[in-house]
């Protein structure tokens, strides 16, 4: 267990590399299950929860190989089992995008209720509801959900919520069944166009992530592939706030202007310069953010995984600032945390009132789940004085090397393991 120690107020300049995307390489992790022979992922970032898919899949029998220029080889033609452990079950959301493959590749398949951040209600019924209609039989036992699929058929879906996860488990699903699938109200997210490019790399015929209608037609079998994964934006979108919040002038390469565009409008109002050119996105922190309203939205509306560090920036905005939750329930924990730095944030329900300060005061604070310990360790490099930020693992969890990263930028961040004084 470690903890950041933080010397705040020191403006972050200079040129740093975005990750690979972990939203983006957890599926496509899961997806090389169905593959017929060895796969390789690039910019595969090394992260705690892909070293946890990493292990399922060992479990599940494939071999995963990390090699020294950040890619991944997985041999999947050695799987030979169906049960993936509850107790990395536990510990990564993501491993319930294996219930497509693994059903995909075995014909049956046991999980339990997946775990990940401790952000409010994460139902799976869209997942089980897909998998169900195009033919799988699901049973619940004792907290475990089994289920088993002799033949695969092409679904025509409408998903009540255009949930990420479902869309890509679904897609996921529907490479091998026979005839054409179509996903209706699907999630448009980035990572969901990544997927995409790795399945029809794996030989795979589906179209249209991206936008609302995805359609698959299904294929005999998958072949290995070699695939790039696409930059990490919630990474970037993390690195641009920090900029701005410490009055700093930041480039970060690997960048898809893109894909950042609702964070990017919303920098702008409040005041920061961003430009774009061919080597990535520059930010620049000027003066006091101006306040500002935020609602999250599914992609390309404002993403709730940036929520929590816009919620930094804007407790040391010039004014009051309303930021509005809609995708989770329960995505405010960082609130009471930035209080002991000095913020003023009043909670009603799914929507936080941030009463602007001049300025945050170093503090102790709890990372409680990933993006809420990014948005303090945004919070302590703006702060006054040393802020102490606890539960690190959390955000190891989705930020590759980022206390190296902040660094390198000229911020004081220092990894120190718990039981020892700083
Ligand atoms: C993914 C991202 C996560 C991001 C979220 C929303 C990954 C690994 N994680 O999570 O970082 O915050 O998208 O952009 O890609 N829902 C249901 N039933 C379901 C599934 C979801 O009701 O079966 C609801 C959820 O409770 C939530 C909403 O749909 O309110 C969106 O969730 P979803 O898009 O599925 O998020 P995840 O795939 O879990």
């Amino acid at each position: 267990m470690f903890r950041f120690v933080i010397e705040g107020r020191r403006p972050l300049t200079g040129t740093v590399k975005a990750s690979g995307a972990k939203n983006a390489v957890l599926p496509i992790m899961a997806a090389s299950v169905m593959a017929g022979s060895p796969c390789v992922l690039r910019n595969s970032p090394d992260l705690s929860d892909v070293r946890i898919m990493s292990k399922i899949l060992e479990r599940l029998g494939a071999t995963v190989e990390r090699t020294t220029d950040g890619s991944l080889v997985i041999d999947p033609t050695t799987i030979e089992h169906h049960v993936v452990d509850e107790m990395h079950m536990r510990q990564v959301k993501s491993s319930i995008f294996l219930m497509g493959p693994v059903l995909g590749r075995m014909g049956r398949v046991q999980v339990s209720y997946p775990g990940g951040c401790d952000i409010g209600q994460r139902p799976i019924d869209l997942h089980i509801k897909g998998l169900k209609a195009l033919g799988a039989s699901i049973e619940e036992k004792h907290g475990n959900i089994l289920a088993e699929c002799e033949k695969w058929e092409g679904i025509d879906i409408h998903l009540d919520i255009p949930s990420v996860g479902a869309t890509e488990n679904i897609m996921m699903g529907a490479c091998l069944a026979s005839g054409v699938t179509i996903i209706r109200n699907a999630a448009k997210e980035p990572e969901i166009v990544d997927l995409q490019g790795f399945l029809n790399a794996m030989g795979a015929r589906v179209k249209g992530a991206g936008t609302d209608v995805i359609r698959i037609e299904g294929v005999n079998e998958l072949r290995g592939a070699e695939y790039t994964i696409m930059p990490d934006r919630i990474e970037v979108g993390t690195l641009m706030i920090g900029a701005v919040m410490t009055r700093g002038d930041v480039v970060v390469e690997n960048a898809v202007a893109e894909h950042v565009q609702a964070l990017t409008s919303k920098l702008r109002e409040i005041g920061a310069e961003i430009d774009f050119n061919g080597h990535g996105i520059r930010a620049v922190g000027k003066s006091r953010p101006r306040p500002t309203d935020i609602k999250t939205l599914p992609y390309p509306g404002f993403p709730t995984d940036m929520q929590p560090q816009i919620m930094a920036l804007l407790s040391i905005a010039d004014g009051t600032s309303v930021i509005t939750e809609t995708i989770f329930d329960s995505r405010f924990k960082q609130a009471e945390e930035l209080g002991r730095m000095g913020a003023k944030i009043r909670r009603e329900g799914r929507t936080a009132i941030i009463k602007g300060v001049p300025a945050l005061s170093g503090a102790i604070v709890e990372a409680t789940d990933l993006r809420s310990g990014a948005s303090l360790v945004l919070a302590g490099l703006s702060a006054e004085g040393r802020t102490i930020v606890r539960g690190v693992h959390n955000i190891d969890r989705g930020y590759e090397r980022f206390e190296e990263k902040l660094m390198s930028l000229g911020a004081s961040v220092k990894r120190v393991p718990e039981d020892r004084r700083s």
